[in-house]
């Protein structure tokens, strides 16, 4: 019997190479998908466990909540907001945002490291302390 070491050993370093891609290449983005945690005290308090508008809305829609709160506080002296279900809270990222996502490790940054943002708000206001 005749067999031809050579293509055995291309066919199994092709073999190895095929099975080792996938995970090579996603060895390149080191950050795992975004699973940011609600499981804070406060979100643990609540019986029906929302944020102040849907959650869909919310994941695109938070930055422009925020600028929005932003300019009622800053320029207009507002500081009501109500959510489109009727309910009302206090415009402010410490006070209201921070208070239920008390955690802005395992929540705001899972996420923006994933997407390689970085908000600069963390200038000036001040982010909750962190639990360890
Ligand atoms: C009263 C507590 C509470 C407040 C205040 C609150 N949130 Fe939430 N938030 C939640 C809960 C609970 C969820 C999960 C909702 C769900 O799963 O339906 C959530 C979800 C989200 C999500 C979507 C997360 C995902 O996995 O897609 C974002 C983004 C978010 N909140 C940002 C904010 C920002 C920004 C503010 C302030 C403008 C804020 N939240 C205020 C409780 C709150
Ligand atoms: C479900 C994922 C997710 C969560 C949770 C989340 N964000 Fe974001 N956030 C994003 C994404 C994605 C962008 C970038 C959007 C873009 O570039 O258009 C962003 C952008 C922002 C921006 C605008 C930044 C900029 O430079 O343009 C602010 C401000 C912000 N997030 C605040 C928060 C805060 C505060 C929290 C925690 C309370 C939070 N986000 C939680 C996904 C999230
Ligand atoms: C240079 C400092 C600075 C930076 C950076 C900054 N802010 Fe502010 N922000 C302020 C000051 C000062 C106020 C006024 C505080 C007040 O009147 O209660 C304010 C008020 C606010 C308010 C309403 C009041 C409150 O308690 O939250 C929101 C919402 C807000 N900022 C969101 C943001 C967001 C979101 C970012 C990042 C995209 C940001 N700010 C970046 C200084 C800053």
């Amino acid at each position: 019997m005749m067999y031809d070491g050579g293509k055995i050993i291309i066919g199994l370093l092709i073999f190895i190479g095929f099975s080792t891609f996938p995970f090579l290449f996603t060895m390149g983005k080191a950050v795992a998908k975004p699973e940011p945690k609600i499981d804070t005290p406060e979100i643990q308090k609540m019986v029906d466990k929302k944020c102040i508008e849907s959650k869909q809305y919310m994941k695109t829609e938070h930055m422009v909540i925020l600028n929005d709160w932003r300019d009622a506080v800053v320029r207009d002296g507002l500081r009501l907001y109500k959510s489109k279900d009727g309910r009302s809270f206090d415009m402010s990222l410490q006070n209201t945002c921070m208070k239920c996502h008390s955690s802005k490790k395992k929540f705001c940054d899972e996420c923006h490291n994933y997407v390689a943002v970085k908000p600069y708000c963390w200038d000036c206001h001040i982010a909750p302390q962190e639990g360890t």
